[in-house]
């Protein structure tokens, strides 16, 4: 797993404690990245002793937990708890993965929860996703073809399909980009490997009609080739699939059109 550690002299400074409550059997700490931009102040770690035994197993259960029963204040973004909607990613113990997914058992000492990385925080462990979200857009994430449809569907050969698996299964947490150190220094013009996993589902899809259009758009010295395959964001996705694949699959295609 990649981790990440904060420079010293860009550690938020400690804030506020919250006590355990009387008669807490099973204390475990959260630490727990605020700030808020509006309030002027700089950011805070506060710490939440949490009863486990009252509790639910996983991290996104204990945010939860403390939000509806210490701390309302707290803001995050969480929907579906079973790994599918991808908007609890935060940095958890060092790691960016998925809170409703990781075992609070899993992680040993406090429990230390920051948003995910590189990224400008709306407040707390809310990122602003506004520039992966218009280079997802960018990369035009839609079935593209001029082709009048058969009769029903667009079909696909068992094999054809079968190239979309490990593709199709990306949630768009944004786990991957985040850890990926191009995307934190060039993430202005570099995609980052989950728009370009994205982008490659539809390149590889064998209904889709603009595959040209698609390479053209991608070949520019910083959009896909500021990857230098060092692949954290695979190492760290919590769905288990190759952005970095993905990534030199493109790559791969468009050095071929080069030849
Ligand atoms: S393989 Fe490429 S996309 Fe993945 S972390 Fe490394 S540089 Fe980023
Ligand atoms: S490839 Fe994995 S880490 Fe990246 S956005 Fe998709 S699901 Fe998340
Ligand atoms: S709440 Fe949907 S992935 Fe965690």
């Amino acid at each position: 797993m990649v981790e990440f550690t904060l420079p010293a002299n860009s550690k938020p400074r400690e804030g506020k404690r919250w006590p355990a409550p009387a008669g807490a059997t099973k204390i475990r700490n959260f630490k727990i990245y605020r700030y808020d931009p509006e309030s002027g102040e700089n950011p805070r770690i506060d710490t939440y002793a949490v009863d486990l035994a009252t509790c639910g197993p996983m991290v996104l259960d204990g945010l939860i937990k403390i939000k509806n029963e210490i701390d309302s204040t707290l803001t995050f973004r969480r929907s579906c708890r079973e790994g599918v909607c991808g908007s609890c990613a935060f940095n958890i113990d060092g790691v960016n993965t998925l809170a409703c997914i990781k075992a609070i058992e899993d992680i040993k000492g406090d429990i230390k929860i920051y948003p995910l990385p590189h990224l400008p925080v709306v407040k707390d462990l809310v990122p602003d996703l506004s520039v992966p979200y218009a280079q997802y857009r960018l990369i035009m994430p839609w079935l593209q073809a001029d082709t009048a449809p058969p009769a029903g569907e667009r079909l696909q050969s068992p094999k054809e399909r079968e190239r979309l698996d490990g593709l199709w299964e990306c949630i768009l947490c944004f786990c991957c980009q985040t850890s990926c150190p191009s995307y934190w220094w060039n993430g202005d013009r570099y995609l980052g490997p989950a728009v370009l996993l994205q982008a490659y589902r539809w390149i590889a899809d064998s209904r889709d009609e603009a595959t040209g259009e698609r390479l053209d758009q991608l070949n520019d010295p910083f959009r896909v080739f500021r990857c230098h395959t060092i692949m954290n964001c695979t190492a760290t996705c919590p769905k288990h699939l190759n952005p970095g694949k993905a990534v030199a699959e493109i790559k791969s295609l468009l050095a071929k059109r080069m030849m």
